[in-house]
């Protein structure tokens, strides 16, 4: 291991200068195996190379969420709209019909409540299961920096070498705590090590300074978190500068449930990652589109 007196900062990360993807339309992708890719394929639209994904995952550590108290009546009528929901198999085996046409990636991971230590989780689904529900990706997050670092990394690890011989890309979350700064330096950090861990994809935050060289020095697509409930014009503003700096697409959770027009607001963030509309474009669609 290189030694950590003396480094230098990082710096070139030329991120106008796009990354090449082998002609296949995900980054870093193209020298997967097919079942790989077309997994992958059935996230990102092969014509834009982004994806909007639904997340709604949340309860399985806070429980009924605001906006998730009844899945079959929020969410079911939502999961056609998006390019990939993200969920838990307690959520998709109850609520979400099997004939939805979507993508789907599992969270993977859990253990704590919201009311003990978050980073303190377990693999908690086994790839075989993930296999019986047809997952497009499985999910996990790692807590760099965080009190259970190691373990949550580990976790990562597992789930990609159990994950690959089913074929089943991983999708990493940067999990950023309360203490922990969102910066682009830690976010490059966070990112680069779950790519060079060997997921195939990557969730973080958008932070306002500097998120293209996030995007240019992680060597897969980083997929920007949609965080708290915004309003939905700064919520669509934040999704068009994520996209401006290199985000492969959204996972957007409370900004899309807790609207007041969720399907909406699905639209409206579509337009914006796959369509290149503007936020006030964008947020012209779901003034005008029925609640
Ligand atoms: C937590 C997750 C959640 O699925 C996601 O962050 C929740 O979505 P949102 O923050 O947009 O409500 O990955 O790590």
């Amino acid at each position: 291991m290189a030694d950590l007196d003396g480094n230098r900062e990082a710096e070139r990360f030329s991120a106008d200068i796009p990354a090449d993807s082998g002609g296949f339309h995900v980054k870093g992708a193209a020298h997967l195996d097919w079942g790989m890719k077309r997994r992958l394929g059935n996230i990102f639209s092969p014509a834009s190379g982004r994806t909007v994904m639904l997340a709604f995952d949340h309860g399985y550590f806070q429980g009924p969420t605001s906006g998730l108290e009844r899945l079959d009546l929020s969410i079911a009528p939502l999961v056609d709209h998006a390019d990939a929901i993200m969920c838990t198999r307690g959520a998709l085996r109850t609520s979400i019909p099997p004939t939805a046409d979507t993508g789907l990636v599992l969270r993977a991971s859990g253990g704590p409540s919201m009311l003990k230590e978050l980073s303190d989780e377990h693999l908690a689904l086994d790839v075989a299961d993930a296999v019986r529900l047809d997952a497009d990706a499985l999910a996990v997050q790692i807590f760099v920096g965080g009190e259970h670092e190691s373990r949550s990394i580990r976790n990562l690890t597992t789930l990609i070498d159990s994950a690959a011989p089913a074929g089943i890309p991983v999708l990493g979350v940067t999990a950023v705590g309360r203490e922990l700064t969102r910066d682009a330096r830690y976010l490059r950090l966070a990112c680069r090590i779950i790519a060079e861990l060997g997921a195939q994809l990557v969730k973080t935050y958008y932070c306002e300074e500097d998120f293209e060289t996030v995007t240019a020095s992680c060597p897969v697509p980083v997929i920007m978190a949609g965080g708290k409930k915004l309003p939905e014009l700064e919520a669509l503003q934040m999704a068009q500068r994520a996209i401006a700096g290199g985000a492969a697409g959204v996972d957007m959770g409370r900004n899309i449930f807790q609207s007041n027009n969720p399907r909406g607001m699905l639209a409206a963030v579509k337009a914006v990652v796959h369509e290149a509309a503007s936020a006030e474009e964008a947020f012209d669609l779901y003034a005008t589109s029925a609640g």
